[in-house]
């Protein structure tokens, strides 16, 4: 599902370069649960988002589902993350102006499917906020925003599912339910998931754990 050839990236900074992922050589199986630790600043957000393209690497090669991303524009890019990708960011990245609900259906809408606002309610229940459907983001504390762009990621029910930190905000007990709900999409619909986390307990419910070390990716 996911190979990657000497994947680097390399950013200029005030002193010179710095080199932030240094040859990664990764393979991904279809309906796979991979782990990603490491200390921060190793570089787990930066290879995250070359693995589901949304930015492109200094030099090397990213193949999804056989499509070489680092040959294609931004919008042949969007294409194929659009068919194959959901991602939670470790931000979130919620827009303010949206509801929690409009945030879960912009896009389910933008990709023109139907019935989509019984799908996006019935996300939002499973991640426990059957009552902040029209709350906006300011309105609702961290660990609701991050089980918003669960809910949101969820919904899409691509095959690739990318996590930053997805249980980084919430309680004990409310991240365990975020994970079931994590494994048992990978589980029902064969969804392919990567995540990054610090929690080596939720890490260790995947298949594989990776450890990113100052740009250097190795199995444990
Ligand atoms: N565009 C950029 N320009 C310069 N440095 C960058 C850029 N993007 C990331 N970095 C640096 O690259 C390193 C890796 O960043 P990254 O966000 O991938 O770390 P991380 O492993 O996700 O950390 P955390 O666990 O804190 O989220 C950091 O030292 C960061 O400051
Ligand atoms: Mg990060």
């Amino acid at each position: 599902m996911i190979i990657t050839r000497q994947l680097c990236q390399r950013v200029p900074v005030v002193d010179g370069q710095l080199d932030i992922l240094k040859g990664i050589n990764l393979e991904i199986k279809q309906g796979e649960s991979v782990a990603i630790v490491g200390s921060s600043g190793s570089g787990k957000t930066t290879l995250l988002g070359m693995l589901a393209g949304l930015d492109l690497p200094s030099s090397g090669e990213i193949l999804l589902d056989n499509t070489e991303l680092t040959q294609l524009d931004e919008e042949a890019r969007a294409k194929v993350r659009g068919k194959l990708v959901s991602f939670v960011f470790q931000d979130f990245q919620l827009l303010g102006s949206l509801t929690a609900l409009e945030n879960v259906l912009l896009p389910l809408e933008v990709r023109g499917q139907e019935n989509v606002e019984a799908l996006a309610e019935r996300y939002l229940e499973r991640v426990g906020l059957a009552q902040r459907h029209h709350h906006y983001p300011k309105q609702l504390s961290g660990g609701e925003q991050q089980r918003v762009a669960l809910a949101r990621a969820f919904a899409c029910e691509a095959p690739l599912l990318f996590a930053d930190e997805p249980t980084g905000n919430l309680d004990t007990a409310t991240g365990k339910k975020i994970a079931d709900l994590l494994f048992s999409m990978n589980e029902e619909a064969g969804t392919t998931l990567i995540l990054v986390t610090h929690d080596m307990e939720l890490a260790k419910r995947c298949q594989r754990q990776l450890v990113m070390e100052a740009g250097e990716l190795r199995e444990i």
